[in-house]
């Protein structure tokens, strides 16, 4: 039995006073059910979202993290420092670090070993592009991605992961993959956990969704069996549409095309 989880990925978003307003409102409209809900805001409002959420189901939840305990790396964040701040999971590969900053299959590997040691969940980010689709190349970019992303770990190490599958085409542009067709990357993301690590570790990881998420499309994707939640960005910033994904499957609010996450 997987737990869903909904994460919201704010990126670069949100100032102290802004994620504060933001999470207080939130809380009292998340309904319980059974999901588990994880908010990864900007590093510099990390205490602060931590203070507010203490004590309730909400886990607090880093978007990046360097692979060293500690040391000369200028600008960086250690996953001892995200464990002290109050994280329990870390963001790890999302394709915006692939493509702005360098980030590559071994430097995810390393980043995801070094949070597990410290007792972190990664979230590790997998998906293709849209030319790498349209030539029918998504199973082998997935394969890829996670062969070198998870190199050397084993079956014990793997189980404390989440797959964040996100195709990058769909990131941001407001273009959803079909839930039928997220759920069949989901089904061999599954099928590749199943021959890496053996059939019960694998049953158990949550695989979720990214991509262009919505109050409006949430429910068709968690209706799909291999779906176990999602990674939400640009939604993921509007209280109400945000606490309507969270309680998916919920009677459904009027909501403004704002409140919605529509841009
Ligand atoms: P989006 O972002 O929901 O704005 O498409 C998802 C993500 O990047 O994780």
């Amino acid at each position: 039995m997987r737990t869903p989880l909904i994460a919201g990925n704010w990126k670069m978003n949100k100032t102290i006073s802004d994620a504060r307003e933001m999470v207080s409102s939130l809380l009292p409209m998340i309904d319980s059910n059974e999901a588990e809900v994880v908010l990864a805001p900007p590093f510099t409002a990390l205490g602060a979202v931590n203070d507010i959420i203490r004590g309730t189901k909400v886990k607090l939840g880093a978007q990046n993290v360097f692979w060293e305990e500690s040391g000369a790396y200028t600008g960086e964040i250690s996953p001892r420092m995200l464990v002290d701040i109050g994280c329990s999971y870390v963001i790890i590969g999302h394709s915006e670090r692939r493509e702005y900053f360098g980030e590559t299959n071994t430097s995810v590997n390393k980043k995801i070993v070094a949070s597990l040691k410290n007792g972190l969940s990664p979230i590790l980010c997998v998906g293709e592009k849209i030319e790498e689709r349209e030539k029918g190349k998504t199973f082998d970019v997935l394969e890829d991605e996670l062969g070198e992303g998870l190199k050397g770990l084993t079956p014990e190490q793997i189980s404390k992961l989440v797959i964040a599958y996100e195709p990058i085409w769909a990131i941001g542009t407001g273009k959803t993959a079909k839930p039928e067709e997220a759920n069949e990357s989901h089904l061999f993301i599954r099928g590749w956990l199943k021959d890496s690590s053996g059939t019960e570790s694998s049953k158990n990881i949550r695989i979720i969704y990214g991509g262009s998420v919505t109050p409006d499309n949430i429910d068709g994707l968690m209706a799909q069996k291999d779906i176990d939640g999602a990674l939400v960005g640009g939604a993921s910033l509007q209280v109400e549409g945000f606490a309507r994904i969270i309680n998916y499957k919920s009677p459904y609010p009027s909501l403004s095309p704002q409140g919605r996450g529509l841009r």
